[in-house]
């Protein structure tokens, strides 16, 4: 962690409309202007994109999308393209979340093509990878990984890799209050960063932000950020009300203590 600047990002998931996420990331702002050693990031529902883009406008705290589609434009009802996301205001864009992976079909070729779709516009993907239960239990967690990171990135140019983020996040703990232990995670976090060592080499592997997600919690955020190869958090449930987001980023601010 320390050589890498902390991240903490929330996924807003398909929560509050245009004024009420631009209402959060108001009180947000403010609660953490004077944090300058934590980069942080909020990713709304697309339609709210642009209310929260002109809440934030001025601020450090970067604006994210959810997902996106991995052409530039065409007759394809109902999505969204980078070049789109990134008029909108946005730099980060999630890809494989988890949820789009079980609900709506996203496949590691999916999430393939979103990513070299998202690195092609100059904007960073933060991809999604992480085991279900069932895949811990018998055994999988790491195959799992490896094979979410060897074809989610094929075919990526690895010097593109510096700005990357990859999140872990396990899929049994996403929004069921189970976190994965500190160690649990670090161990998991390790096995990533060493595969991006062997594929893209050292210096990369080591500036590469690698962040937690599932019920990440004011509570637990102290325990994670304390492991060697965590460095921030993708947070879902705790990142929608203003305080309780706050509340994660404050901690990984070398100025808390
Ligand atoms: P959670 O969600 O913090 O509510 O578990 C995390 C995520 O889905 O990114």
């Amino acid at each position: 962690m320390a050589q890498r600047t902390p991240l903490i990002a929330g996924n807003w998931k398909m929560f509050k409309t245009g004024p009420e996420a631009a209402d959060t990331a108001g009180r947000l702002r403010s609660l953490v202007a004077d944090i300058v050693d934590v980069d942080v990031m909020v990713a709304p529902q697309f339609a709210a994109l642009c209310s929260v883009a002109e809440a934030l406008k001025g601020s450090r705290i970067a604006l994210g999308a959810q997902d996106v589609f991995w052409e530039k434009q065409g007759a394809y009802t109902g999505e969204v393209s980078a070049p789109m996301l990134k008029a909108a205001g946005c730099t980060h864009i999630i890809v494989g979340h988890s949820e789009r992976r079980q609900y709506f079909s996203e496949t590691n070729e999916t999430v393939n093509k979103k990513v070299k779709a998202v690195f092609e516009e100059g904007l960073v993907p933060v991809m999604c990878i992480g085991e279900s239960e069932a895949q811990r239990e018998a055994g999988k967690t790491f195959s799992v990984i490896e094979e979410q990171l060897e074809r989610g990135l094929d075919g990526v140019d690895h010097a593109g890799l510096e700005r990357f983020i990859l999140a872990y996040e396990p899929v049994w703990a996403i929004g069921t209050g189970k976190t994965a232990t500190s160690d649990q995670a670090q161990e998991v976090h390790r096995f990533i960063r060493e595969w991006v060592e062997k594929a893209a080499g050292n210096s990369i592997a080591n500036s590469l932000r690698i962040l937690y997600g599932g019920s990440v919690k004011p509570e637990n955020i102290a325990g994670l950020m304390a492991m060697d190869d965590i460095d921030g958090a993708l947070v879902g449930g705790a990142s929608l009300d203003a305080d309780s987001f706050a509340g994660i980023v404050r901690p990984c601010s070398a100025g808390s203590a």
